[in-house]
C-alpha cells in the first residue's frame, strides 16, 4: 500500500525529460520577473554555486561528526544559502533563526544592528554555525557573534557564501568562505535590494548600482 502510495508519486518518465530541457529557459524567464528589465550580469551562475555548497557542506559534514551542530541562519538574506547547505549537510543537526535590521534602500551598512527575531534555540554547550549570505563591512556578524557568545555556545563558527573583504570596517574570522566577492552591489540567492531579486537562482550585479557601494 505504502510502496504504491509512493510509486505514485514518481514522475511520469517522459514529465521528468522535458523537466531538464525547460530548466533554462524557467530559469531566465525567473529572472527576467525578477528584475523587471533591470540590467544585471551573472556574477557567480547557479551550477557554480551549487558546486561550491557542496564542498563547503562536505567540509562542514567532516568537522562537526560527533558534536552537537546547531546552525543559525540570519534573515533573511541567508535562507536561500541556508535552505542549500543544510540539505547536504550529512550530520543530525538542529536549525535556528536569527532576523536582524536591514539598510532598508540603503546600500550602504548603518552599522546599527537590531535583533528583530532572536533565536527560539538553546545554544549553551552547543556547537553553533552562524550561517550568513555575505560579509560586507562585518558589523553585522561582530555583534551578532559577539551577542551569541554570551550565552556560552560550545564553540561557534561563521559560514558566508560571499565574502566582500574590501569592504570590510572590522575583522571577522570566516571559518567556512563561498566565494570573495568585488566590492559591487549584488542580488539574488537570497540577497536583495530594497526586498527584490532575493529569488533569482544565481548571484548577479545589478549595472546601474555599480560604483554606488
Ligand atoms: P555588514 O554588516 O556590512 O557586513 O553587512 C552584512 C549584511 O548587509 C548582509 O547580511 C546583507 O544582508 C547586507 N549586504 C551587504 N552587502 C550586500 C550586497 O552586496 N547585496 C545585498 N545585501 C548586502
Ligand atoms: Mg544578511
Amino acid at each position: 500500500m505504502i510502496i504504491e502510495a509512493a510509486r505514485s508519486l514518481d514522475p511520469p518518465p517522459l514529465y521528468a525529460a522535458v523537466e531538464g530541457a525547460l530548466d533554462g529557459e524557467r530559469a531566465s524567464r525567473r529572472a527576467e520577473i525578477a528584475l523587471e528589465g533591470g540590467k544585471h550580469r551573472v556574477l557567480l551562475s547557479r551550477e557554480a554555486i551549487e558546486a561550491r555548497v557542496a564542498e563547503m557542506a562536505r567540509e562542514i559534514t567532516e568537522d562537526y561528526r560527533d558534536q552537537d551542530l546547531v546552525m543559525v541562519g540570519i534573515l533573511k538574506g541567508a535562507f536561500v544559502f541556508m535552505a542549500d547547505l543544510a540539505r547536504r549537510v550529512e550530520l543530525p543537526l538542529e536549525i535556528d533563526f536569527v532576523a536582524v535590521s536591514s539598510y532598508g534602500k540603503d546600500t550602504r551598512s548603518s552599522g546599527v544592528v537590531q535583533i528583530i527575531k532572536d533565536l527560539d534555540l538553546s545554544i549553551t554547550g552547543r556547537d553553533v554555525l552562524l550561517v550568513e549570505d555575505i560579509v560586507d563591512t562585518g558589523l553585522t556578524l561582530r555583534y551578532l557573534a559577539e551577542m551569541l557568545r554570551s550565552r556560552d555556545p560550545a564553540s561557534l563558527e561563521i559560514c558566508a557564501l560571499l565574502n566582500k573583504k574590501e569592504a570590510r570596517k572590522v575583522d571577522i574570522d570566516i571559518k567556512y568562505c563561498g566565494f570573495d566577492v568585488p566590492p559591487f552591489f549584488v542580488v539574488g540567492y537570497g540577497l536583495d535590494y530594497a526586498e527584490k531579486y532575493r529569488q533569482l537562482p544565481y548571484v548577479g550585479i545589478l549595472e546601474d548600482l555599480e560604483g554606488s557601494d
